[in-house]
């Protein structure tokens, strides 16, 4: 990393330098802090450890002139014993540590080598996004802003340019299948197919024939031979997804043809050889049926060679006003936006069914709402239920809790309101009151 030590103290700036040049730093020295920001306009200089006393400029004021000129910049600030007063300010001016003399050359380090894991990612992110708007005719719009979005992103940089096996773990509508897309386009094998194979929708008895083909006549309905999915794949890549509901026995055969890469189709005679690279997904974790004998270990650690893990759409919530404008953009064939409060609910909603679940609210919202602007009520009722009952007061909450019992009474005898009020240990009388009250309505679906 290029780090500059700016301090009027020439011997502390020998001591720094010293240390972090063993370190294997470039280290660019200036005496005060116009020199400093003079070194700054003329050389990429990562990350700067200013003293906060200096001559001429002093470290707060030459902060926000670097700032001014390299917004990414790091800085750690460097003050005297016990001036944290001036600390507070100056972490606004935007530095990202403040350090107190004399330096802990150990605790300088782990700082440094923190700043050095958020640059490595920011610049993977950064090819990632590059890569994405190169190319505008990539079949793919990924949002995520998110840290843990970007975190995902900087990783699957890294593993598009190896050729090893992924593994992508995630709960429903994560995500998976995208990143699996995104993986093969970025890396050396985009030119090449990309192969699907849902492992969870094709039938068991038809699962060999459908990965590695088949001879005419090796069973009833072969009536001509037909090359598997792994051929099909050869040079480019094959997607396993729901791997876990593979079963035992195809486990085994599945990992015999990764270990010896070769495979027969079913009813041939030769091996038959393919150059695939293997990109697996699971919404089930695999390790539980490692452990529970459900899924083979080897076949386990054969996909696993890297993990990427897809966080659930309420652990990056930040993503969730982008990915809404993003379905809007896609689905709305008339001008529409979401009023404030309908976004609060949006935003605070759990997703169980994650970004799909949010993709599907969308369209049904859309096509449910008249006029151009939706609000709470235009949404989803379970959407509005959740936050009644997450957020409400106790009134509101055990009002939300009735209702939505009166709705599940209802669901679950057809909508007969005798039989729902019979259920709920309530008069018909009450039942249609209560209905009322809450405005209550047999949905047309
Ligand atoms: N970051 C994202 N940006 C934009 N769209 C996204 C993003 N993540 C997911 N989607 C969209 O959400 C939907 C679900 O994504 P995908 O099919 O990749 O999820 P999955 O994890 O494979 O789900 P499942 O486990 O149900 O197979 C798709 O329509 C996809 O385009
Ligand atoms: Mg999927």
């Amino acid at each position: 990393m290029n780090i500059l030590i700016a301090d009027d103290d020439p011997m502390q700036r020998e001591l720094l330098q010293g240390f972090l040049e063993r370190q294997g730093h470039r280290v660019l020295c200036a005496a005060d802090g116009e020199q400093a920001v003079a070194i700054v306009r003329a050389e990429p200089v990562q990350l700067v450890l200013l003293d906060q006393r200096m001559p001429k400029l002093s470290g707060d004021l030459a902060l926000a002139e670097m700032k001014a000129l390299n917004p990414l910049i790091r800085a750690f600030m460097i003050t005297g014993y016990g001036a944290v007063d001036t600390a507070v300010s100056v972490m606004k001016l935007g530095a990202d540590e403040f350090l107190e003399k004399p330096l802990d050359l150990p605790s300088l380090l782990e700082k440094i080598q923190r700043v050095e894991i958020v640059l490595a990612v920011d610049e993977e992110v950064a090819a990632v996004e590059d890569a994405l708007e190169e190319n505008p005719g990539l079949p793919l719009r990924l949002i995520g802003k998110s840290p843990a979005m970007l975190e995902v992103l900087s990783v699957v940089h890294r593993v598009s340019s190896s050729p090893w096996n992924v593994l992508i773990g995630g709960e429903t509508g994560t995500g998976k299948e995208m990143i699996a897309r995104l993986i093969h386009l970025l890396g050396t094998r985009r030119d090449a197919p990309f192969i699907e194979v849902n492992c969870a929708a094709i039938p068991e008895n038809l699962f060999e024939s459908e990965l590695f083909g088949h001879e005419k006549g090796a069973f009833t309905g072969a009536a001509k031979q037909r090359r598997g999915r792994f051929e099909l794949a050869h040079g480019g890549t094959l997607f396993l997804d729901e791997v876990g509901e593979l079963p035992l026995i195809l486990q085994s055969k599945l990992l015999r043809a990764l270990q010896e890469g070769r495979f027969t189709r079913v009813g041939g005679e030769s091996d038959l050889t393919a150059d695939v690279r293997i990109i697996t997904a699971s919404n089930r974790d695999l390790r539980i049926m490692v452990e529970d004998g459900r899924f083979r270990e080897d076949l386990f650690f054969r996909l696993n060679v890297l993990e990427i893990d897809l966080p659930p759409l309420r652990q990056r919530r930040e993503d969730i006003p982008a990915l809404i404008e993003h379905f809007l953009a896609r689905y709305a064939d008339r001008p529409v936006r979401l009023s404030h409060e309908a976004m609060d609910v949006l935003v605070k909603y759990a997703y169980p069914g994650n970004v799909r679940e949010l993709e599907h609210i969308v369209q049904r919202t859309l096509t449910l709402t008249r006029g151009g602007l939706i609000k709470p009520a235009d949404l989803p009722p379970e959407v509005r239920r959740a936050e009644m009952i997450d957020h409400g007061l106790l009134q509101e909450r055990i009002e939300a809790v009735e209702r939505e019992m009166l709705v599940s009474a209802l669901e679950r005898t057809a909508w007969i309101q005798t039989r729902a009020a019979e259920m709920l240990g309530i008069s018909e009388r009450v039942l249609r009151y209560k209905m009322g009250k809450y405005g209550i309505r047999r949905r047309e679906v």
